[in-house]
């Protein structure tokens, strides 16, 4: 059989991704090849000396180039951006001449995230809508949840994933839309180790000597560690490698999440660990408004102020559940690394 060729977009859930791959044990993954989409020189020695393809790209609008690098491989899994439609149209676009000129099975593996079925507490962008616990195996209910929310306030990570359900069924290509919560915990990839927000607040906190958060922090946040996250796009690459049943399409949404956290408590353990490292000047915690926050981030849009940084969002994991996907870090384990992330975020900062 041919070696079935993959091709990865991203730095940090891709790079974790990629050093999972190749310490993977798996036979069918050890038979594929690899390559990289990437912008950078260093990026693409690194890589190179792991023994990956790299192919270089000018960024996200680098339409042709993404597109035919999409056409030479079989599996594309993109982790870059969950927020640009245009990037995974491209992606889907190239597999599917692929497809037509080759008659082969491809398939694409796209990044998303959870806030794409956040409420709106504040804004009240969403009438209604309470962001109870949505399971990726009512389909009917996740795609709906998806149309609903964006037609009320058009969400570029939402636009995306439609966007890659109406591309993926028009190009006939195999769609698989892993949607992830916060990620937390260091990655053993080659390039930046930290993702996700606690960084960020971090970050934030360390300029005011405080940490702080939006509304009344009792909106609820789910998470998983990023070695967790990983092993969902190893075991989803596997099942389409070795030919078994892997949803697509609308039934291809998965969700990924092991825990949740309210920003509350989020908040108070960043301020609690960040005075104890003598990195802030107080424990208590600070409250912004939507709009204080979206002037201290330097964001325009408060609509993603609110979703990113106050809202609730809910969902359960059962198809990756029901493929054996058993996560290492059990629940609660976020609090472990809460010292630990900030060491790093000091030392990188130093
Ligand atoms: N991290 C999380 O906690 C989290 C949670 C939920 C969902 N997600 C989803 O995962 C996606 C990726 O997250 P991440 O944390 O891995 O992000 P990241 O570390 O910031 O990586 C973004 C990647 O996109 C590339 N990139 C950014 N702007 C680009 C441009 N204009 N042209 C070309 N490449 C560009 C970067 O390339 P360079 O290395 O060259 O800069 C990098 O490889 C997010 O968009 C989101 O949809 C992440």
């Amino acid at each position: 059989m041919a070696k079935k060729k993959i091709l990865l977009t991203g730095a940090t859930v891709a790079v974790q991704f990629i050093s999972a791959l190749i310490a993977s044990q798996a036979a069918s993954v050890k038979n594929a090849s690899i390559s990289v989409l990437v912008r950078g020189e260093e990026q693409a020695r690194v890589l190179q000396e792991k023994g990956l393809r790299t192919i270089n790209f000018k960024g996200f609008d680098d339409d042709s180039t993404i597109k035919k690098a999409a056409s030479e491989h079989d599996i594309v899994i993109n982790t870059a951006s969950g927020f640009e439609a245009g990037l995974a149209a491209s992606l889907i676009r190239g597999l599917g001449d692929r497809k037509n000129a080759l008659g082969v099975d491809v398939h694409y593996i796209h990044t998303s995230g959870t806030t794409n079925y956040a409420n709106s507490p504040t804004l009240n962008l969403y009438q209604g809508y309470a962001a109870a616990t949505i399971s990726d195996k009512a389909t009917t209910q996740v795609v709906s949840t998806l149309r609903q929310l964006n037609e009320a306030s058009p969400y570029a990570q939402r636009t995306t994933d439609l966007t890659v359900l109406a591309v993926g069924k028009e190009a006939g290509v195999n769609t698989h839309i892993i949607t992830i919560p916060m990620l937390f915990g260091f990655g053993t990839g080659f390039f930046r180790k930290l993702s996700g927000q606690l960084p960020i607040l971090m970050d934030e906190a360390l300029r005011a000597r405080q940490v702080w958060i939006v509304g009344d922090g009792v909106g609820v946040k789910q998470h998983i560690h990023v070695e967790d996250a990983a092993a969902v796009y190893e075991l989803v690459l596997k099942r389409v490698l070795e030919g078994l049943d892997v949803p697509s399409g609308k039934e291809g949404i998965m969700f990924v999440e092991n825990g949740s956290h309210s920003w509350n408590e989020a908040g108070e353990a960043l301020a609690k660990a960040g005075k104890s490292l003598g990195a802030l000047d107080t424990e208590q915690v600070k409250r912004l408004t939507l709009e204080e926050a979206a002037k201290t981030l330097g964001i325009d849009d408060i609509n993603y102020v609110e979703v990113a940084y106050a809202s609730t969002s809910r969902v359960s994991a059962e198809t990756a559940r029901s493929f054996k996907w058993q996560p290492k870090w059990p629940k609660g384990s976020i609090w472990e690394f809460i010292e630990p992330e900030w060491r790093a975020v000091l030392e990188e900062r130093k």
